[in-house]
């Protein structure tokens, strides 16, 4: 267990800031099952929170408006879901008090890993407690829908299914056997947009969900599990697309890795290892091909997957 998973709770009523954890997701399976009339694609997805995190630091200010600065530039503008996710919990319960958040990313930007989403979600359930609002979990996860597909599943973390357009929450299905707490991160040194990913699908691509079920039994009765019972119905297009993701593909495989798989719609690559030591030098060999690599954990679901701390 992270020693992040270990921090306590506190209460912020009287507080003036307030510090979130923010935490990265990778798909484990994602299935697509078709599309829908609305445009958004039919989902069945296995999500798990990773210990890979951006630091959100929320204060309280005098003015009745929301400020954010970012450490990445071209992020800190009124259209990140930070401002968003404030916005819509000050006019849900026409609040005045105003806020300032600072956004420090560590979560690799536009690269499949839910980063955006789980800084909305903080933002959420960060407000939530910090200001001890009167709002259910309902509200808290209309919002969260409302600001974006994979936001509510943000709001329980751990290991979920997500199903309809990744909204509908199955939480805390299983914990990964241990042998797959240990992954890396590939990320290849390109961004990729998930409408364009999903647009270029075609019907071959789909799936029946079998392959989430399939993986979500298998965890559930504590059955063996193999690195080919993992599929992403998004990675043959994206494979195709992006010689980049492809290429970083190839090199995960040669530097020793028995499995990879894309995570959402790319283009991060993970792979699981049974040991640190294994995941860390295959972790020194693609960084010294100039790749951009973690070496994290998968979140286990007996802790809060957002943290606060005075
Ligand atoms: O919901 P969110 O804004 O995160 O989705 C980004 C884009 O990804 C959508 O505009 C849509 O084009 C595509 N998408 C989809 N089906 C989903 C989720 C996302 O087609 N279930």
């Amino acid at each position: 267990m992270s020693q992040s998973q270990h921090a306590t709770q506190h209460n912020f009523t009287s507080g003036n800031v307030c510090f979130v954890q923010s935490y990265a997701k990778i798909n484990l399976t994602l299935d697509v099952l078709g599309k829908r009339p609305d445009g958004y694609h039919e989902l069945a997805t296995l999500m798990q929170t990773i210990d890979l995190y951006d630091t959100i630091c929320l204060s309280r200010i005098d003015e009745d408006r929301v400020d954010m600065v970012c450490n990445v530039p071209e992020l800190s503008n009124e259209n990140n879901l930070v401002i968003h996710a404030a916005q819509a919990i000050r006019q849900k319960l026409g609040l005045r008090q105003g806020l300032a958040i600072e956004l420090h990313k560590r979560i690799p930007v536009a690269a499949g890993l839910g980063g955006g989403s789980s800084n909305a979600a903080a933002v959420l359930q960060a407000l939530q407690q910090w200001w001890q609002l009167p709002l259910s979990q309902d509200d808290l996860w209309q919002m969260a829908a409302d600001l974006g597909s994979d936001v509510p599943f943000f709001l329980t973390g751990g290991l979920a299914l997500c199903e309809g357009r990744g909204e509908k929450i199955v939480p805390q299905v299983a914990n990964l056997p241990e042998a797959w707490r240990w992954l890396l991160l590939v990320k290849p040194a390109i961004g990729v947009s998930t409408a364009t990913v999903f647009r270029q699908l075609t019907a071959s691509d789909y799936s029946t969900g079998s392959w989430s079920r399939a993986v979500q039994a298998a965890l559930q009765n504590q059955q063996p599990l193999f690195s080919s019972d993992l599929h992403n119905c998004l990675e043959r297009g994206v494979l195709e697309q992006y010689a980049e993701v492809a290429q970083a593909r190839a090199a995960v495989l040669h530097a020793g890795a028995s499995n990879v798989r894309l995570s959402g719609s790319g283009p991060s690559l993970f792979s699981f290892f049974p040991t640190l030591t294994e995941a860390a030098l295959v972790q020194h060999q693609l960084q010294t091909q100039g790749y951009e690599v973690y070496l994290t954990r998968a979140l286990t679901t007996d802790g809060s997957p957002i943290h606060f701390f005075h």
